[in-house]
């Protein structure tokens, strides 16, 4: 992993620049890493504000050999990778909402963004788009997302090298990926569960189509969020967005 390191100034998105490569025939474990970007993506046609180094902006391309179904596992994957490494690199207690949001004392500090293509039955290859605010003051988050979006500054009082960081990520990332090539995805479940917020609680859960209450069991082993309904039905959820009450 990182054997390519693909390193822009600034660009668009390095979700684009990543599909050009892996387009091109670029390797198993190519990393494309800006400064900044001009057009960052977030999952559901979200924007992600990307000022020029503030925090980590990158994509990882993958060249899994497992089933397209199975994808999702990777971006589970990638959340305790990032959960474990600010864990023992900044000695904060992150959680991940799922399906793959890293919260620091409630707020969002990263999220992850995994674009596959694939044909029939085999991946071609996926994109794996990590960004995780570091070095942002409040005042540097955009007003209509203070509220809920933090910063590894603003959370600990101090400012962060990246770069380090970045080689924490790529290091953990890799002996997370061979593990879980060599001892499949159980393990991944459990740590991710040990991250997980408001497993045993009353969610809210909206897709486009409907909104409405359960108890989140944990995830699937195809990453689906396991829910429990008040009749006792249990059901796994793809595509959603989730929240909750304040008590
Ligand atoms: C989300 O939480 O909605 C996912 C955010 C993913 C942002 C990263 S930053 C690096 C990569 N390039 C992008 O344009 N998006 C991802």
């Amino acid at each position: 992993l990182g054997k390519t390191i693909v390193h822009k100034q600034v660009t668009t998105s390095t979700q684009h620049i990543a599909h050009q490569l892996a387009r091109d025939n670029a390797d198993h474990g190519t990393i494309v890493v800006a400064d900044e970007q001009t057009a960052g993506k977030g999952r559901m046609d979200h924007t992600w504000n990307s000022p020029k180094n503030k925090g980590i902006w990158m994509s990882l391309i993958l060249r899994p050999a497992t089933l397209p179904y199975l994808a999702p596992q990777f971006t589970l994957l990638t959340a305790t990778v990032l959960a474990d490494v600010l864990t023992e690199e900044t000695h904060t207690a992150p959680k991940i909402k799922w399906p793959n949001d890293i919260l620091l004392n409630g707020k969002k500090i990263a999220g992850i963004l995994t674009e596959m293509q694939a044909e029939q039955d085999t991946i071609q290859y996926v994109v794996i788009g990590i960004g995780i605010n570091v070095n942002q003051s409040e005042q540097e988050l955009p007003a209509d997302i203070r509220h809920k979006a933090t910063s590894l500054a603003i959370e600990t009082g101090r400012t962060w090298d990246t770069q380090k960081l970045i080689q924490r990520i790529l290091l953990t990332f890799e002996q997370a990926y061979d593990h879980y090539l060599k001892n499949g995805f159980l393990e991944v479940k459990h740590k991710w569960e040990s991250y997980g917020f408001k497993i045993g609680e009353t969610i809210r859960i909206k897709t486009m189509r409907e909104t409405w209450r359960a108890r989140f069991m944990g995830i699937a082993e195809d990453g689906a969020l396991l829910t429990k309904a008040s009749d006792g039905e249990m059901k796994k959820i793809y595509s959603a967005e989730i929240d909750w009450f304040k008590q």
